[in-house]
């Protein structure tokens, strides 16, 4: 039996992959380069900086590390103004009642992910109190697929790997959860990627499966 579960944010609790998207849409409109829906997929649990390489690569622009910062800071202002209109409202019912009752199993509840936002979100979305620990943008030096986010959310935890599960819908995720010793589960995206150990179709499966 698993005794907790490591839950990545955009895209698995919310859908501010969406805000995301939108975010990165606009700024890569104005620099001319092409930006669509299978790009961002590539951008999911990827950091800001190296999202923007991607989107660049993509669009055979090169622009200098000051005026990547800039686009990068335009992102992040457009992603915020954004994420302000976030209310409790925007998680949705499955999700709060698939928390609540893992928690009524006794199961350690913790987010890991790449958001340097992560603390932003979960105020505005009412689902801080919700978790045992964060593990965020703002306390990892790498991004997945290096584990060292899953890895810090378990330490907070008090747990090893072994005994906690990752719920992601980023391949680059899984690879994470896989690299760390985590059991992985894959959601939206991720449920398609061959190396992820189990698949859900929405977050209440969970509540169905053995180990918890
Ligand atoms: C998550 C998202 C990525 C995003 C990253 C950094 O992992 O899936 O798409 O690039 O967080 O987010 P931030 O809010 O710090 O720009
Ligand atoms: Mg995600």
């Amino acid at each position: 039996m698993k005794k907790a579960i490591i839950f990545d944010l955009d895209g698995v609790l919310l859908s501010t992959d969406e805000l995301h998207y939108a975010a990165w849409k606009s700024v890569a409109d104005e620099l001319g380069v092409p930006f669509d829906r299978q790009v961002n997929n590539r951008l999911r649990g990827i950091s800001r900086m190296a999202s923007l390489d991607i989107i660049l690569e993509n669009g055979g622009l090169s622009l200098s590390r000051e005026e990547k910062e800039a686009v990068a800071t335009r992102k992040n202002d457009r992603y915020r103004t954004l994420l302000m209109t976030l209310t409790p409202a925007d998680v949705a019912p499955e999700v709060r009642k698939t928390l609540a009752v893992l928690k009524g199993r006794g199961l350690k509840l913790a987010i890991g992910s790449s958001s340097r936002n992560t603390k932003l979100i979960l105020a505005q979305t009412d689902l801080s109190n919700c978790f045992d620990a964060v593990s965020d943008g703002t306390n990892i030096t790498r991004s997945k697929p290096d584990p060292e986010v899953f890895l810090k959310a378990a330490a907070f935890l008090g747990l090893s790997p072994s005994d906690c599960a990752v719920v992601e819908d980023a391949v680059a995720g899984i690879d994470a959860a896989n690299a760390g010793g985590f059991l992985s589960i894959g959601i939206g995206d991720a449920a398609n990627y061959e190396k992820t150990d189990r698949r859900i179709s929405s977050l209440s499966e969970i509540l169905l499966m053995e180990c918890f």
